[in-house]
């Protein structure tokens, strides 16, 4: 099927070669959807100053209207195309641009209304995935692109989860293997003169904060018409079993989702044990959050036990996406 159409009955998949990512780009051209790699996890993308194929989007990923969507751009001047990047925007995009970092600053009239929800700042991103690079050079346009996952499941890391969630209702697939970070990008707001931590992710806080040479402050949680940043509501990446944080005591039926060498007591009579990282590897422990997450909702487990984690670094974004999947549902 044709992209651009109402409905989608196939989603094709290509690997990441010089083809597959010419046809990613010309299925955008077409007003269709494609998810990519990037290096944190695949997004599913649309021409992001395009309406109608932004509205697409949102239905095929069953968002609420008013998450505001990151743009993908190539480079710092297709960036500065789509917003207006202040001292402090410019300092951190120097540094970890291309990279696991997203930047809300004020918009241009590049990006639609729709993929802002409506605000007059825009999140900007250029990736450091050598295939998302080549997509977004050969579109020649931002890209918008939320994680290719159904709204509040797990984020993909994988091509194969994409089509879990998707198939038959996006275009096109560029597959290019496991995703290597794992974890979605940090996200800074640097639209007024206060840098803000929206989001905990791939950069670690410090890292900013030793580049900004000072602190940055934390968002609080937004209320829900009006979050400072969506990813940061409550249960926002569920898994369909039921978490347990920080635990010292495995309990009867749990499973166990490790980390490190030492196992919490009860270890024995888990009814499945995936570990994060034997060495304590925070980076390691990221890249498998949530295809464990996955893994263990695949094998049919009803509750899991979640071993104490340290909060620093990567350890941070890591507490917060299992805080969330933990957070009470509706
Ligand atoms: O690593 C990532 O960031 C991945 C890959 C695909 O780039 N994308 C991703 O997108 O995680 P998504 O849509 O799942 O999360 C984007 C977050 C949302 O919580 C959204 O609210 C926030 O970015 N965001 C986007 N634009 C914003 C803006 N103008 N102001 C505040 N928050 C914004
Ligand atoms: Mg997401």
């Amino acid at each position: 099927m044709k992209a651009g159409q109402e409905t989608v009955t196939s989603t094709r998949r290509m690997v990441a070669d010089a083809a597959g990512i010419a046809e990613a780009a010309a299925v955008l051209a077409a007003g269709g959807l494609a998810a990519f790699p990037t290096e944190t996890v695949y997004g599913l993308g649309a021409d992001a100053t395009n309406a109608a194929a932004v509205a697409k989007l949102y239905a095929a990923k069953g968002r609420p209207s008013f998450n505001p969507l990151i743009a993908h751009v190539a480079d710092v001047s297709a960036a500065k195309r789509a917003g207006h990047l202040n001292a402090t925007a410019m300092k951190l995009a120097a540094k970890f641009w291309p990279g696991p970092l997203t930047l809300v600053v004020p918009t241009t009239d590049l990006v639609c209304d729709l993929a802002r929800a409506g605000l007059d700042t825009v999140g900007l991103r250029v990736p450091a995935h050598p295939a998302a690079q080549k997509m977004l050079a050969a579109f020649g346009k931002p890209v918008a692109a939320p994680s290719a996952n159904r709204s509040g499941h797990v984020s993909p890391t994988a091509a194969e989860h994409v089509l879990a969630d998707l198939a038959g209702k996006i275009d096109f697939v560029l597959d290019g293997g496991a995703t290597p970070l794992g974890l979605e990008s940090t996200i800074v707001d640097c639209s007024s003169g206060v840098p803000r931590l929206l989001r905990a992710g791939g950069v670690p806080r410090e890292e900013i904060e030793k580049t900004l040479g000072q602190k940055i402050e934390i968002a609080g949680n937004g209320d829900a018409d009006a979050p400072a940043s969506p990813g940061r509501l409550a249960s926002h990446y569920a898994t369909r079993a039921r978490l347990r944080l920080n635990v010292r005591e495995v309990k009867e039926g749990e499973a166990l989702l490790a980390f490190g060498e030492s196992l919490p007591q009860g270890a024995e009579i888990s009814t499945l044990t995936l570990n994060l990282s034997r060495s304590g590897n925070l980076t390691e422990a990221a890249a498998n959050l949530f295809s464990y997450m996955r893994a263990m909702d695949e094998a049919g487990v009803a509750a899991i036990a979640v071993a104490p984690i340290p909060k620093k670094g990567l350890g941070e974004a890591i507490n917060d996406r299992l805080t969330r999947a933990a957070a009470p549902r509706a």
